[in-house]
């Protein structure tokens, strides 16, 4: 009875143990996991579906920029070299990044090109819902650029004249030419066919038209919006500015794929 009763403890010991570590040690912050309202569990995977796309579909020595939250990530999964990463040593480098996502394209182009940049990473939460995203931190890569760079990248530029931070039609002029704003909200009007689309982050309703973009172009979204990827264009072959390339082109768009409507909606509802 004694052995029995000892055996059977040890057992239950073994798969306590086992659940205890799974639950406690394996929720990795790359796939974020919801609850749909029947209880199942549903998993949101666009990290990895980003960085699968990027090992896949880019040259394998594409510089990669994104903030330095994901630096390692996209080192590691996506094997590519990135500006910065959670080695923050030289301030410098996260201040760079921080100046051309705070930036104007005309301003920004020219850091990009510098540093070899072939893709520019952004963290979008505003069809989610998921708050952890670059608009979000984006105050801190303007306070970091600003405490390098002073005279050119400014914080109350970012800010409505009533210090309110916003995203809508009333944010300020700064805000909506800075590439982080542009990138986020790229084509995002065309979810809401033709209703004024809400970031559901920031709870605001932003214009019905959505920026444009001159010297990106959008190369990849992941299913949820959360991961945006641009690359970087080269230099026109006829020497024009990209503004006035792309006037030229006129409508012309890629076409593309778009995450299907229903299922965003019963993730959004989860
Ligand atoms: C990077 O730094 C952030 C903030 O300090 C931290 O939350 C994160 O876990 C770090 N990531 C890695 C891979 O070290
Ligand atoms: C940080 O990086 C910048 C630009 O690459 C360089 O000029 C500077 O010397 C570096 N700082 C340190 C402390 O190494």
């Amino acid at each position: 009875m004694v052995l029995a009763t000892a055996v059977f403890m040890l057992t239950t010991f073994i798969f306590h143990c086992t659940w205890v570590t799974s639950s406690a040690y394996s929720s990795p912050s790359v796939v974020l996991a919801s609850r749909n309202p029947d209880g199942s569990q549903h998993i949101i995977d666009d990290f990895r579906e980003a960085y699968y796309w990027l090992r896949q579909n880019t040259p394998e020595d594409a510089v990669v920029m994104s903030w330095w939250d994901y630096g390692y990530q996209i080192a590691g999964m996506a094997d590519r070299p990135t500006l910065v990463d959670n080695n923050t040593w030289n301030n410098t480098h996260i201040a760079t990044v921080g100046k051309a996502m705070a930036s104007s394209e005309d301003v920004a182009y020219p850091i990009l090109r510098k540093h070899d940049v072939s893709y520019v990473l952004v963290i979008f939460g505003g069809v989610l819902g998921y708050s952890g995203d670059d608009i979000n931190k984006f105050l801190w890569m303007i306070r970091i650029a600003q405490g390098v760079w002073p005279d050119e990248v400014i914080e109350s530029n970012f800010f409505t004249k009533r210090g309110e931070y916003r995203v809508d039609a009333e944010a300020t002029q700064t805000m909506k030419d800075s590439l982080m704003y542009k990138m986020s909200y790229y084509r995002f009007n065309e979810l809401f066919g033709g209703n004024a689309p809400t970031d559901r982050v920031r709870n605001q309703k932003l214009p019905t038209s959505s920026p444009t973009l001159d010297v990106l172009e959008e190369a990849f979204t992941s299913e949820n919006w959360i991961v945006r990827i641009y690359e970087v264009k080269k230099d026109d072959v006829l020497g024009r500015d990209h503004k006035s390339a792309n006037a030229f082109m006129g409508g012309k768009k890629r076409k593309r794929t778009r995450p299907s409507q229903k299922r965003r909606i019963a993730i959004a509802e989860a």
